[in-house]
C-alpha cells in the first residue's frame, strides 16, 4: 500500500512536530510534506495531490482559508483539517462552508482527536471516490452502451433516454424527449396498449416486439424490455431497454418467404413424381394420396416431433415410387404372382430409397421409403431391419400402407374393406405393426375417418 501522503501547513517547527509526533503512531507508512513559507507551500501545491491536508488558521504568509480554498480548487476530493489554536467560532463556520473536512482546536485535550479525525476523514473520502467511480461507470455505461435505456413515468411520459435510443428514435435535441410519450413511437396503438397490459399483469416484460416509428418518419422494428420500479407499493416509473431490430427481423421474414417457397416447390415436385407413377399404374391410382392422407393423421395424434411428421407427409406420397422400375404387366396382372414376379415387386422400395436419395430434401424421406415393407419382427423386406432399426415415420407410413391397400381393390383381388385391414393391424400389433400406431389408427377411423375418393390423373383420362 502506498505511503499516506501528508501536507502540513504550518509556520511553528514545534506544532509541525506535535501533528507528525500524533499521526505516527497510526499511520507508520507516512510521507509528510512541510510547508511553512510561501515557497515550500507553493512548491507543494504545484506538485503531485496529497491525501490529506492539515492547516493551521494563522500562518506567517496567509492563512487557513485561503490554504483551504486553494487545495480545494486544486484537487476537488482532497480533504482538509484545521488544526488551530488561533482561530473561533465564525472562522470554523466559514471554513466548513467552504468544504472544511474537520476543525480541531490545537490543545493538548484534543490533541489524540487528529489521529482518529484523520483516520475517520480518509474513509468518508475513499467511499466518496468509491462512489463517484460507480457513478460515474454507471454514466458511461447509459451513454456508451448500443442499446436504448429510458425510464419513464407511469404514464408513460419519456423521463430519461441514453444517446442511443434517442438516435434510435431519431431525435437530435436530447430536450425534445422529455414532452414526448412512449407510446407515440408505436405505428400500432394496440401494440403500445399490449405492452403496458403485460408490464402491468406481470411486472416484467422481455423482448416485446413491435413497430415503431421514428421521429424522421422511418419505421424500425424495436425489441423491448421493461421493469416495475416500485416504491411504497405504488408504480414510481418503468424502466428499460430498446432494442433496433430491424435487420433481424428482415432477414426472418426473408427466411420464412424462401422457407414456404422451397416447401411449394418441394409439394410441387411431390406430387408431380407421385402422379408420374400412378399414370403407369390404373389399380394403384391415388394409393400414396390415400395412405398419405391416413399416414399424416396418425402422425399428428403421434408423440413426434415436426421434421419427422413432415418425413412422413411426404415420405407417403413417394413411397411405392419404385414401383417404376417393376414391370406394367406384373403390376396389373390378375392372377397371383409367382415367385420370380414376387420378387421383382419386392425390390420396389430398394429402389425409391436409391431414387430419392439423390434428391437433397432436408427430411430423411428415401429412408422411410426403404423400410416401409419391414416388420417389427424382420420378416418384412428388405431384410435386416427389425425392432428399433426401423424408424417411427417407417412404422406409421407401414400401417397407413396396409391399411389402405386391404381397404381397397386390387388387379388380384377385390376389396377387403376396413374393417378387416383394422383386424389385420391390430393381430399382428408388436409382431409386424407398432402397438401405439395401431392404437392411435384405430382411434382415428372410430371417430369417422374415411379414404379420399380413389380419383387419379390417370383415371381422368381413360
Ligand atoms: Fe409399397
Amino acid at each position: 500500500m502506498a505511503a499516506l501522503r501528508v501536507l502540513l501547513v504550518d509556520d511553528d517547527p514545534d506544532d509541525r512536530d506535535l501533528v507528525a509526533r500524533c499521526l505516527r503512531p497510526d499511520f507508520g507508512e507516512m510521507e509528510i510534506t512541510h510547508a511553512h513559507n510561501t515557497a515550500t507551500y507553493d512548491a507543494a501545491v504545484s506538485g503531485e495531490p496529497f491525501n490529506i491536508v492539515i492547516t493551521d488558521f494563522h500562518l506567517g504568509w496567509s492563512d487557513g482559508l485561503a490554504v483551504l480554498r486553494t487545495v480545494k480548487a486544486r484537487w476537488a476530493d482532497c480533504p482538509v483539517i484545521m488544526f488551530t489554536g488561533t482561530g473561533n467560532e465564525e472562522i470554523a463556520v466559514e471554513a466548513i462552508k467552504a468544504g472544511l473536512d474537520d476543525y480541531i482546536v490545537k490543545a493538548p485535550r484534543h490533541f489524540s482527536r487528529l489521529s482518529v479525525a484523520v483516520r475517520s476523514i480518509l474513509a468518508r473520502s475513499r467511499e466518496r471516490r468509491e462512489l463517484n467511480d460507480a457513478e460515474a461507470r454507471i454514466h458511461e455505461l447509459f451513454n456508451g452502451v448500443p442499446v436504448g435505456l429510458y425510464r419513464l413515468s407511469p404514464r408513460g411520459d419519456i423521463l430519461d433516454a441514453n444517446p442511443y435510443l434517442l438516435s434510435l428514435m431519431g431525435i437530435s435535441d436530447p430536450n425534445e424527449v422529455h414532452t414526448l410519450n412512449f407510446g407515440d413511437f408505436f405505428v400500432d396503438g394496440l401494440y403500445y396498449a399490449e405492452w403496458l397490459r403485460r408490464l402491468d399483469e406481470q411486472r416484467v416484460v422481455s423482448r416485446f416486439r413491435a413497430q415503431w416509428r421514428r421521429r424522421d418518419g422511418i419505421t424500425v422494428w424495436v425489441e423491448c424490455g421493461a421493469h416495475v420500479v416500485a416504491e411504497r407499493g405504488k408504480i414510481a416509473h418503468y424502466e428499460g431497454s430498446v432494442e433496433d431490430v430491424t435487420d433481424r427481423v428482415r432477414a426472418e421474414l426473408e427466411a420464412e418467404r424462401s422457407f414456404y417457397q422451397m416447401r411449394r416447390a418441394v409439394d410441387g415436385t411431390v406430387q408431380a413424381i407421385s402422379s408420374l407413377s400412378e399414370w403407369r399404374d390404373a389399380y394403384t391410382a391415388g394409393h400414396q394420396q390415400r395412405v398419405a392422407q391416413l399416414a399424416v393423421q396418425i402422425a399428428e395424434r403421434m408423440s413426434i416431433d415436426t421434421v419427422q411428421r413432415e418425413t412422413v407427409r411426404i415420405a407417403a406420397q413417394l413411397h411405392d415410387i419404385g414401383k417404376v422400375a417393376v414391370p406394367l404387366d406384373i403390376l396389373s396382372k390378375p392372377n397371383r404372382l409367382n415367385e420370380y414376379e414376387y420378387g421383382l415387386v419386392r425390390l420396389h422400395p430398394q429402389v425409391g430409397h436409391d431414387i430419392l436419395q439423390h434428391i437433397n430434401l432436408p427430411w430423411p424421406v428415401a429412408k422411410v421409403v426403404l423400410q416401409h415393407h419391414c416388420r417389427l419382427d424382420g420378416t418384412g423386406y428388405p431384410t435386416g431391419f427389425r425392432g428399433d432399426a426401423i424408424s417411427m415415420e417407417a412404422r406409421i407410413l407401414t400401417v397407413a400402407d396396409v391399411v389402405e391397400a386391404m381397404s381397397s381393390h386390387r388387379p388380384y383381388r377385390a376389396a377387403l374393406g376396413v374393417d378387416a385391414a383394422l383386424r389385420e393391424i391390430t393381430e399382428h400389433i408388436g409382431s409386424r405393426f407398432d402397438g401405439d400406431v395401431v392404437k392411435v389408427c384405430r382411434e382415428i377411423f372410430a371417430e369417422g375417418f374415411v379414404f379420399d375418393d380413389p380419383i387419379s390423373l390417370h383415371s381422368l383420362t381413360q
